[in-house]
């Protein structure tokens, strides 16, 4: 598939998911860029355009919000992600001695890194008694440290066989 079809293809796929969203809300441009990001996982290059040009905002506009949030993201998401708590609770029983010590793993093992990607803080996961806090894709894992997050990947990885 030649690159032009591919980009017609998600400008079609794009105008589809968001159009009847802008026909029944007023300023949806949040609304759009949660539906693509639904759909595809991350928000691609190209739909942003496509978003301007459907809620009729400028570009700039739309890049206010997608920057304004953190939540959508402009990559594909690793395979299996992991979020560490960096708030409060959890900073003060370690969690950044478990970030410095995620990040290490990660650089140690390629691999390890290449299916989980870079470690997304998150801001309490309301498992602050038993913190440090993680996620690990949908699962918490309370008092963290290094071998039950990969424990945690590694089940992770079962699962998606
Ligand atoms: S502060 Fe980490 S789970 Fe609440």
């Amino acid at each position: 598939m030649s690159e032009k079809t591919a980009d017609a293809g998600l400008a079609d796929t794009v105008r589809g998911l968001i159009t009847p969203i802008v026909a029944v809300e007023a300023g949806p441009v949040l609304l759009c860029l949660q539906a693509v990001q639904q759909h595809y996982g991350y928000v691609p290059e190209g739909a942003v355009a496509v978003v301007t040009d459907v809620c009729n905002v400028t570009r700039a506009d739309v890049h206010g919000v997608f920057s304004y949030y953190s939540d959508l993201k402009k990559a594909p998401p690793p395979a299996i992600s992991v979020r560490l708590c960096a708030a409060e609770a959890c900073q003060a029983v370690g969690g950044r001695a478990l970030a410095a010590a995620w990040r290490e793993a990660c650089e140690k093992d390629p691999g390890l890194a290449a299916d989980t990607g870079i470690d997304e803080p998150v801001f309490c996961l309301g498992n602050c008694a038993l913190g440090p806090a993680a996620m690990v894709d949908d699962k918490l894992v309370g008092c963290a440290d290094v071998a039950r997050l990969k424990a945690a990947v590694d089940a992770a990885r079962e699962a998606a066989l």
